[in-house]
C-alpha cells in the first residue's frame, strides 16, 4: 500500500507575512487532523529556514529547485548541501517551468537528481508531454524519455524513496485538468513502461507517481481515487489554506 503524499508548490509567490500565516495554518491542520498521507510544501527559497520551524511533527519542507554541482562558485545556486545543513529533505527537480524558462535539459535534470540522492535529499521529479506533443500522439515517448535519461543514473534501492510527478505541461495553471483516466492512464504507462523496466516490478509498485496540474478541492477526490494516482503537486491551490487542506483531506 502506497501512502499518499500532497506537495504543495509556492513557485514565485507570496510575501513572507503571508507565508508565514499560510505555514501556520498548515501546520496547526495537519497536527490536529494528522492525515494518513504526507504533506510536503514547498516555499521559495529563503522561507525554507523557517519554514522548517514552524512545521512541527506532521508536514515536511521542500525546495522547488536543486543545483547539479556539489558545491563552489556558482552564483545564486543552492546545493544539496546547503539544502541538508538546515534540515531541507525533499526537492522538486526538473519542473516544466525550469524547463521552459531555464532551459534545463533532461540531462541537466539527471545530474540534479543524482547529486540530491547523493546529500540525502529526497526528489520529485516532474515529467510531462506539452499540448502539442498530446495532440501529435507522442505524449508516452516524451515522458519515458525524460525519465530514462533523468533517472539513468539511480540504483533500484534509491529509486525506491524518489517521487515521480506527472504534469502534463497543457494542465499547468489553466484550469484545464487531465481527466482522472486520462491521467490514470500515463500513471499507469509510467509504473509499468518506464519505472518497471529500469528498475524491476517491487521498485515499480512502491514509487509514488502524483499527479499535478489545475489540481483543486474540487477534482482531487476523483484523481486521487484512481488505482496509479498517489497523490498531487499543487501550485496555485497550495496557496490557499481552505483549498489546500480540502485537498489534503482528498487524500484521505
Ligand atoms: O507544481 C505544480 C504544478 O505546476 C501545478 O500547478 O496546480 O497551478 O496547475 P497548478
Amino acid at each position: 500500500m502506497r501512502r499518499k503524499i500532497v506537495a504543495g508548490n509556492w513557485k514565485m509567490n507570496l510575501s513572507w507575512d503571508e507565508a508565514k500565516s499560510l505555514l501556520l495554518g498548515i501546520n496547526n491542520f495537519v497536527n490536529r487532523h494528522k492525515p494518513e498521507s504526507k504533506v510536503i510544501v514547498c516555499p521559495p527559497f529563503p522561507f525554507l529556514d523557517r519554514a522548517n520551524d514552524i512545521f512541527i511533527g506532521h508536514a515536511s519542507v521542500g525546495a522547488q529547485n536543486i543545483s547539479e554541482f556539489e558545491n563552489g562558485a556558482y552564483t545564486g545556486e543552492i546545493s544539496g548541501s546547503i539544502l541538508n545543513s538546515i534540515g531541507v529533505h525533499y526537492t522538486i527537480v526538473g519542473h516544466s517551468e525550469r524547463r521552459k524558462y531555464f532551459h534545463e535539459t533532461n540531462e541537466q535534470i539527471g545530474e540534479k537528481v543524482a547529486m540530491a540522492i547523493k546529500k540525502g535529499i529526497k526528489t520529485i521529479v516532474c515529467c510531462g508531454e506539452t499540448g502539442e506533443e498530446r495532440e501529435s500522439g507522442n505524449q508516452n515517448n516524451v515522458v519515458k524519455e525524460q525519465l530514462d535519461v533523468a533517472l539513468k543514473n539511480i540504483s533500484p534501492e534509491d529509486m525506491v524513496r524518489q517521487i515521480i510527478a506527472y504534469e502534463p505541461v497543457w494542465a499547468i495553471g489553466t484550469g484545464q485538468t487531465a481527466s482522472p483516466s486520462q491521467a490514470q492512464e500515463m500513471h499507469a504507462f509510467i509504473r509499468n513502461e518506464v519505472l518497471e523496466p529500469l528498475f524491476g516490478a517491487d521498485v515499480a509498485n512502491e514509487v509514488r507517481i502524483l499527479y499535478g496540474g489545475s489540481v483543486n478541492s474540487g477534482n482531487a477526490d476523483d484523481l486521487f481515487s484512481q488505482p496509479d494516482i498517489d497523490g498531487g503537486l499543487i501550485g496555485g491551490a497550495s496557496l490557499k489554506l481552505d483549498d489546500f487542506t480540502s485537498i489534503i483531506h482528498a487524500a484521505e
